[in-house]
């Protein structure tokens, strides 16, 4: 049995749906979710699926005392799922091939530092690309550089929004993230 964390700052849609993915798989436990942000939706949702989640602010990573939590709760691996912070140095060195983010595009275009959201998707359309998806990458200490493990891609139409493209997006995520998790960990 593998404990996995969650490390969302927004919505949740993501958290939500890997934990009701192996809601009755008895390999994989996921006993928290943590959040850099207070107001964040995904405490909503874990109130919902009865799992519980906790705010703690950017100081707080990088003192280590996340760090401390994790090792505290014998955390295995953790899973990034729209989470906007850069995770810290103590943290990646305790668990060195042991995190995974998920970004909305496909790398190495359309990473970086400011390439989160919706501006990832303003600029796939700003662009004219013809294609976007996704990239489930390792996580290292520079923002969406760690080698990529899976990507799968959508079709972006000339009339596409960014809100068509985010939909289409997501829809790759919700498909494959839980399944890729299951097979990388
Ligand atoms: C996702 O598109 C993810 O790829 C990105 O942030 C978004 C999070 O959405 N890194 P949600 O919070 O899971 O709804």
């Amino acid at each position: 049995m593998k404990n996995i964390a969650l490390f969302a700052s927004g919505s949740g849609s993501n958290v939500e749906n890997i934990i009701r993915y192996f809601r009755d798989d008895t390999n994989f436990n996921f006993p928290l979710i943590i959040s850099n942000k207070q107001d964040a939706y995904v405490h909503e949702r874990a109130k919902k699926l009865g799992v519980p989640s906790f705010f703690y602010k950017k100081e707080r990573f990088e003192n280590g005392e996340v760090l401390a939590f994790l090792l505290k709760n014998q955390i295995d691996f953790i899973v990034l799922a729209g989470f906007l912070l850069k995770v810290p140095h103590n943290i990646i060195q305790a668990y060195p091939d042991k995190i995974i983010n998920i970004h909305p595009a496909l790398l190495p275009k359309f990473g970086g530092k400011g390439m989160f959201g919706s501006h990832v998707h303003e600029a796939v359309v700003a662009n004219k690309e013809t294609e976007s998806g996704i990239t489930i990458h390792y996580v290292n200490e520079n923002y969406d550089e760690g080698q990529i493990v899976f990507q799968a891609k959508c079709e972006v139409l000339p009339a596409d929004t960014a809100e068509d493209v985010a939909a289409k997006v997501h829809e790759l995520e919700y498909r494959y993230f839980p399944e890729i998790i299951g097979k990388i960990v």
